[in-house]
Order: C-alpha cells, then structure tokens, then sequence
C-alpha cells in the first residue's frame, strides 16, 4: 500500500522531517484502510461531487494542490525574504492531506460516488482534521485541513493555511468554469 502510495503522489518525497513523512503516509494509509477504499477506487473517486461527472480524481487533485501550494510558497520566499515566514513541510503535508477525510465524507453505491451518512454530518474539513489527530499530526497542520475550506473563512488562518485555501479553490474553480 505504502509503495503503490508514493508512487502514485510523489510529492511525499519531498520532506524534509522523515518522521512527517511517514506519519503523513500512515494517515492516508489508515484513511484507506477504515474507509474500505483500494488505491484502484482512489484513481475513481471523482475530487468533488460539486462538479458533475468530473474526471479529475482525488489523487490528481491532491498533487495539484500540493504543487501549486509550494510554487506559491517559493515565490512568497523568494519575493518577500524576511518578511513571510513559511513551514515547507508543515505545508507540504497540510496540502496532502487536506482532502484525506473525502475517504470518510464519501460512499459508493452501484458504482456510484455519494455522500455519506458521516459525510452529511461531517464535512471532509473536519473528519480529516479529526482523523489526522490520532496520528500525532501537528496542530499547525491540522489547522490547515480543517481550515481549507469555507469552515476556515471568519478565522485567522496561518500562513500556510492561506495558500491551501487558495490553492485548493484555484484548482476547483478553474474546472467548475
Ligand atoms: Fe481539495
């Protein structure tokens, strides 16, 4: 599972902190695991239920954004030394996992992805947040999942937390069009 996992999103090499890096894992493997999901149903799982028979995966979309948030990153860096102190890992593990409780938020039914009853209840904000937390994921990146969406608008959000909030949003509206 671990092996399919990064070969499947690269971007995980890209830690700096080994120990994140396997914890950032082991949450997606987890997820996996108590959401009786395979890797195969991942590459199937549409990234949003907002966009009709979307094809872009949740895997897609979860590298997408990963990139896209250390691009933004680099050049914030670059641009205003000094001035915008930026976690690279903190983000880089914020943006793998910000989508991971869409494993818990949907369900499949006659091939069909759906929300769930847990879903309903809990949006993939929070569920993933929660989740994440068994896993001794720091709070700097559980703020980032369970403030990336609009559950996060009306509170101060970090540095990080703004990028994956953009980042994510960039890569939804740009195919909702
Ligand atoms: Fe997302």
């Amino acid at each position: 599972m671990r092996k399919k996992l990064l070969s499947l999103i690269p971007e995980f090499q890209l830690f700096k902190d080994s120990l994140l890096k396997n914890k950032t894992i082991r949450v997606w493997e987890q997820a996996l695991k108590e959401g009786c999901w395979t890797i195969e149903d991942l590459l199937e799982m549409p990234f949003t239920l907002l966009i009709p028979d979307t094809s872009v995966n949740i895997i897609q979309h979860t590298r997408a954004v990963t990139r896209c948030a250390m691009k933004i990153a680099d050049v914030l860096l670059e641009e205003y030394k000094g001035k915008v102190s930026i976690n690279k890992d903190f983000l880089l593990a914020g943006s793998l996992l910000h989508d991971v409780g869409k494993l818990f938020e949907y369900e499949r039914k006659s091939g069909r992805f759906q929300k769930s009853k847990a879903g309903k209840l809990l949006r993939h904000p929070i569920s993933g947040a929660a989740f994440a937390n068994k896993f001794e994921i720091p709070q700097e990146i559980l703020h980032i999942i369970a403030a990336h969406s609009k559950e996060g608008d009306g509170q101060r959000r970090t540095v990080e937390a703004i990028i994956v909030n953009h980042a994510d949003f960039v890569n939804f509206d740009a195919l909702k069009t």
